[in-house]
């Protein structure tokens, strides 16, 4: 019998990627997700990918009574990815409450359903940001916790600990928190990929949006950053890549291979790349030219981090594979197919 999953944001950017990846290797996969930043047709974008359509359930993780009926539905989930959170950092500023509220309030009920419903698993995503400007790079997963520099940032790290707290209460839980990179490119199918609302915030959607003419140039934030070239750099990993660790996460919980209940990995390439590398890059794969301008810096932005691997490449036996060009690609093949300009 196939072993359900709950994706909990499964609509979403790294959540669709990982529902493919779920199902590809023989998961089912149940997708929570009130679309308050999604779309349901990626849900079809998942089917025509996979030949499967995930279940779903369209309702807000903060309604504890509604999630209690979820799981009476769905009783025998094995496992809970849980991708679901508000993630602009920006946005988190001007609205500490609601990031607080909605992301702290969907984890305490999701923990409280795993001891409930005898729910045993949890993989959560966490970020590079709760380590702020680390004082050593590449950077491993014992550097230091910084204070956060943003609400959003503070609620990954509290959320690391809540958990942590809930483990040491109840020894039937176990966890693993990824600290993920900078997600990029998408599924080399261009049926699913990321879709920022508004003007895009990082870097490669604003590039991409740039170079078929929605934007008039891309605003390079900083070219006098204590690095070589001057501008920021970056650990950019592949979301498929990235997708692909969730798996090998959870299959770790399953077969209980994993040496503590609650672990800790970094997840990136373990190689940082600069803004003018990106474009660079992007130009060579794609035969495109990037109208760029040197901006200000952005407030809150540090000058350079990139992961230490080596703890998911010697416990996971996870690499990252794919090469920076061609995930460059994928990212145009999608803001291409999603512009209807293939
Ligand atoms: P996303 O916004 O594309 O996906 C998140 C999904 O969760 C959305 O579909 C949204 O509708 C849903 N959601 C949010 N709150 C919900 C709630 N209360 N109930 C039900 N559904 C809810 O984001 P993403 O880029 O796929 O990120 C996934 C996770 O990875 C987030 O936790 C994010 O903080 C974390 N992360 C992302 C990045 C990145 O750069 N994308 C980096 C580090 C960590
Ligand atoms: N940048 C530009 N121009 C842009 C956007 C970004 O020059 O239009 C630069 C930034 O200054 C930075 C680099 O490109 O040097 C990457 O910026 P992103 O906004 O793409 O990514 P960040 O590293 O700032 O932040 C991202 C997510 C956060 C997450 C963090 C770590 O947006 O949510 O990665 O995971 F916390």
């Amino acid at each position: 019998m196939k072993s359900l999953i709950l994706v909990t944001g499964g609509t979403g950017y790294i959540g669709s990627h990982t529902a493919v990846e779920l199902i590809e290797n023989g998961f089912d996969t149940v997708i929570i997700d009130n679309l308050c930043n999604s779309k349901p047709e990626v849900l079809d974008g998942i089917e025509s990918i996979t030949g499967v359509k995930p279940y779903f359930e369209n309702f807000d993780l903060c309604d504890l009574d509604r999630l209690r009926q979820f799981c009476k539905k769905y009783k025998s989930i094995k496992a809970i990815i849980h991708f679901a959170a508000l993630k602009a950092v920006g946005e988190s500023v001007e609205i500490p409450l609601d990031y607080y509220h909605n992301n702290f309030e969907s984890l305490i009920n999701l923990l409280r359903v795993m001891g409930e419903f005898d729910i045993p698993n949890m993989v959560f995503s966490s970020s590079c940001t709760v380590y702020g400007q680390p004082d050593k790079l590449p950077v491993t997963e014992d550097s230091p916790v910084k204070k956060a520099s943003s609400p959003y940032g503070n609620t990954k790290q509290i959320s690391e600990e809540i958990i942590q707290d809930v483990i040491a209460a109840n020894p039937k839980i176990k966890a693993i928190s990824l600290r993920y990179f900078n997600p990029i490119g998408a599924h080399p199918s261009a049926k699913i990929g990321e879709l920022p609302l508004g003007v895009p915030l990082n870097l490669v959607p604003y590039l991409t949006q740039t170079v078929i003419g929605i934007r008039p140039e891309l605003r390079v934030f900083g070219n006098d950053y204590d690095t070589p070239d001057g501008t920021g750099i970056r650990d950019y990993i592949y979301v498929v890549d990235l997708a692909k660790a969730h798996v090998i996460a959870v299959k770790r919980l399953l077969e209980e291979k994993n040496k503590n209940p609650y672990e800790v990995f970094n997840l990136g390439t373990g190689r940082g790349y600069s803004v003018f590398e990106i474009i660079r890059t992007f130009e060579k794969a794609t035969g495109e030219k990037v109208k760029y301008k040197i901006y200000p810096r952005r407030p809150g932005d540090i000058a350079a981090v990139y992961a230490d691997t080596s703890l998911a490449n010697r416990e996971l036996g996870w690499k990252a594979e794919t090469s920076l060009e061609q995930t460059l690609l994928t990212a145009w093949n999608w803001e291409k197919a999603i512009r209807n300009k293939k």
